[in-house]
């Protein structure tokens, strides 16, 4: 067990939050993990790993075009709505930032703002050829030319096993100023978004996990509250709001 630095004051300004694919699966939206989640019907190494996408991209493309397509089909529910809200209500009382393992676009159709999406987006497509980047939201399996340099070599912009996530140093910079992190639905099974609770934890940040049960990282978190997000992030929301 992590000892638990002397915790900085109790006046929470800086706030980081970290969702996961348990924010989206009350909207519909499989997990990774969860039994009968979106790994057990797909080998991970064959869709989510640069080695799978050189093997057989017409698998890789087809599974995240089904799931962009899935997307015009699912709602935010109120976890992404109570975080929206959080999102408008804290400007002036402090810093707010929203990181998200998803690569859906829930919390922005929400309303959030400014959520940076370390694993990438699936309405985001990057060129193989010239690394440049465009909104997307079409099939790539038509293996449409890349906007900029007219190559016929979009992948999705997603970030697969082996890959650098995104941001991080942006990421780290906030974990260090956070006064509270909060962890919502997320197994805490896959680095470097598992070792953000250490990072907060070890500048004095409180730390809180919102989870629908105990996750791997559990035992690292000074409160957790186990339900499902749906419910537990509106009525914490609620709570940060009338400190
Ligand atoms: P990692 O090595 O820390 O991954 C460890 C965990 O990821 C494992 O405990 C397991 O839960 C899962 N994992 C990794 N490889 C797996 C495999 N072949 N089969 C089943 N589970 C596997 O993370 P990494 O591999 O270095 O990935 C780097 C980054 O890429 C991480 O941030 C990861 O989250 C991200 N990623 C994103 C997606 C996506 O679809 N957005 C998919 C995979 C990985
Ligand atoms: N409310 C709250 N939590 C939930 C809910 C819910 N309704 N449903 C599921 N959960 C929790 C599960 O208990 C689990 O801890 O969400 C978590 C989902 O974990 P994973 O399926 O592992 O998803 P995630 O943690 O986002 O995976 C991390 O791994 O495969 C890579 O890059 C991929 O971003 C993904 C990363």
């Amino acid at each position: 067990m992590t000892r638990m630095p002397e915790i900085r004051n109790t006046t929470i300004r800086n706030i980081v939050i970290l969702t996961g694919a348990g924010i989206s699966a009350e909207s519909g939206i499989d997990t990774f993990r969860d039994a009968g989640g979106l790994w057990e019907q797909h080998r991970v190494e064959d869709v989510a790993t640069p080695e799978g996408f050189a093997r057989d991209p017409e698998l890789v493309l087809r599974f995240y075009d089904m799931r962009r397509a899935a997307l015009s089909r699912v709602e935010p529910n109120a976890a992404h709505r109570a975080l929206a809200r959080l999102d408008r209500e804290w400007e002036g009382r402090g810093s707010l930032l929203i990181v998200t393992q998803n690569v859906d676009d829930l919390h922005e159709r929400a309303g959030a703002t400014g959520v940076l999406h370390m694993h990438g987006e699936l309405l985001s497509a990057l060129c193989a050829a010239c690394d440049a980047r465009e909104p997307f939201t079409g099939a790539m399996l038509e293996r449409p030319a890349c906007k900029a340099c007219g190559a016929p070599a979009l992948r999705p912009d997603v970030v697969w096993f082996g890959e650098m996530p995104y941001q991080m140093e942006r990421i780290y910079g906030a974990l260090a100023r956070a006064d509270l992190f909060v962890s919502i639905g997320t197994s805490g099974a896959v680095y470097p978004a598992a070792g953000f609770v250490q990072e907060a934890a070890a500048h004095g940040a409180r730390t809180l996990e919102l989870n629908l049960e105990p996750s791997e990282g559990s035992h690292l978190f000074e409160e957790h509250r186990h339900g499902p997000a749906g419910e537990l992030v509106p009525r914490w929301v609620d709570e940060v709001l009338s400190r």
